[in-house]
């Protein structure tokens, strides 16, 4: 263990060495926090009666898809430990908690025919727990666990799950909407969709290139929309929170400055980012995917684009319909236009004629398409401020993992330090961000890549039954960049 003097030195070296960090002071309302989610930590898979999701399905397939055959039977336990998660939040000092509702345990067949009334309380107790100790809650509906009844019938691809998803989101409002401000409908959609349906690489594992991704999106925008007028229209008065999306994107960098290279990094980005929040903000999808996807459907001897259109109607239905907007940022890359458009290959990939690649220079993460670029994250609120005007902006997600080997995990909190200081270059450009959420709380169930790629401030012991939590060494620099409101943790920043 090193002591805090040497740890605050590096920090201090660190920060000089690699980037100037904006050392100016947070605003006093700025809302610090962390998240998780409920398949990746929750555990308590077949307990007190809930149904089984498409994470529960997937992970028990033999061969397991998983890299190490894991499962999230178990994770992190916070079905059991959830008042520990609390106190280690507490610890931290921080303002919120986003965790997510697991759509099964509150309605075990999807269906909302039958509520789980123990699904319900160990909500309402958690919440509790949390307003307790002055946290703040910020409440994610959908984390991709989607009930694996409704799967049967085609999950996000069948638009039945619209009005499914609006039943759900009406039982959850009308149980724990009197003690939340801040809902997210969906966390990074994109990845639900192209992953889910669009690839194999989550779940439910369908495997349906350029046209799985599209419908999958256009019954998540609908869902989305209809919750958030149900919201508006039976809840707001009383309630008087706020409904958002938390939406993912990597920025996008152009590799010259040739208007071939300009224009492919900004399609891009309409293609990731666009994709979602320009319907819910402007209406309708961006122009560049309508055109390119229609233009490649046709070449492709398809008689209508694989891009589905909404009707006028619809338009104006899903347009402004978010009070906030999340984001989830981790990398940048850099994007240039494709010379081989590929018009043989039916893709969301190919669809956007653009080719992407990341530096050598930039440092490595566990994961391998996480590369350390935190000027990417200036760049992308100022685009998003660009993009849609000023929306109030909470970062929901945000972190780097590593291999969980050691508890002095010096990279993450040069990469805090670093993101934050972008944050705040960010605010100080003039973008409207009211929060920063570190992904994550503690280590957890990283999808296909199971227990090998740790993200948490907090380790787990996932081979231990109690899954023991112990801090890592950005636990103290996390608590004291709240405590304060400064990047450098400590009382030197600039007022
Ligand atoms: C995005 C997802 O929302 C979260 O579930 C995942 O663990 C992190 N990013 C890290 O990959």
């Amino acid at each position: 263990m090193i002591t805090k003097e040497v740890w605050l030195i590096c920090i201090m070296l660190s920060t000089s060495l690699a980037t100037t960090i904006n050392v100016s002071r947070f605003p006093k309302d700025f809302m610090f926090g962390t998240a998780t989610a409920s398949y990746q930590v929750e555990g308590g898979w077949n307990e007190d009666g809930k149904g089984e999701n498409i994470w529960d399905e997937v992970t028990h397939r033999v061969p397991s898809p998983i890299v190490d055959n894991s499962t999230g039977d178990v994770a992190c336990d916070s079905y059991h430990k959830y008042k520990e998660d609390v106190a280690m939040l507490k610890h931290l000092r921080v303002n919120h908690y986003r965790f997510s509702l697991s759509w099964s345990r509150i309605l075990p067949t999807g269906f909302n025919n039958k509520i789980n009334p123990i699904g319900i309380a160990y909500y309402k107790n958690l919440i509790k727990e949390l307003r307790d100790n002055n946290i703040e809650p910020l409440v994610t509906i959908f984390h991709w666990d989607t009930p694996q009844p409704l799967e049967n019938l085609g999950g996000w691809t069948n638009e039945l799950i619209i009005d499914r998803f609006v039943d759900y989101a009406k039982v959850v409002f009308e149980n724990f909407g009197d003690d939340i401000t801040y809902w997210l409908t969906f966390n990074e959609p994109r990845q639900t969709c192209s992953q889910g349906y669009g690839s194999k690489q989550k779940a439910p594992l369908v495997d349906s290139p350029g046209i799985g991704e599209y419908l999958c999106a256009h019954n998540v925008l609908k869902a989305h929309a209809k919750a958030w007028h149900l919201y508006d229209e039976k809840f707001r008065n009383v309630q008087k929170g706020k409904v958002g999306m938390a939406i993912d994107t990597a920025w996008f960098e152009p590799d010259t400055n040739s208007t071939e290279d300009v224009d492919a990094a900004e399609r891009l980005q309409q293609f990731n980012h666009g994709w979602y929040a320009r319907p819910l903000t402007i209406g309708d999808y961006p122009e560049q995917m309508k055109k390119v996807i229609a233009e490649r459907s046709a070449l492709q001897g398809f008689s209508q684009s694989r891009l589905p259109q909404f009707t006028q109607d619809e338009i104006k239905y899903l347009k402004d319909t978010l009070d906030y907007l999340g984001l989830n940022y981790y990398t940048t890359n850099m994007a240039l236009d494709a010379d081989d458009k590929r018009i043989d290959v039916i893709s969301y990939d190919a669809d956007a004629e653009v080719n992407t690649y990341q530096k050598d220079e930039w440092p490595k993460s566990s994961s391998s398409w996480l590369r350390v670029v935190p000027w990417g994250l200036r760049k992308t609120l100022n685009w998003i401020k660009n993009t849609y005007g000023d929306i109030p902006i909470i970062i929901t997600e945000n972190g780097i993992s590593e291999d969980g080997s050691s508890l002095e995990d010096e990279t993450r909190v040069n990469y805090y330090q670093q993101h934050l200081s972008s944050v705040k270059d960010a605010i100080d450009d003039g973008v409207n961000v009211f929060g920063f959420t570190a992904w994550s709380l503690m280590d957890n169930f990283e999808w296909l890549r199971g227990y090998t790629e740790h993200f948490g401030l907090y380790h787990v012991d996932f081979a231990s039954p109690d899954r023991t939590r112990t801090p890592k060494e950005s636990v103290e620099y996390f608590k004291n960049v709240i405590q304060y409101g400064c990047v450098l943790g400590n009382s030197t920043c600039d007022n």
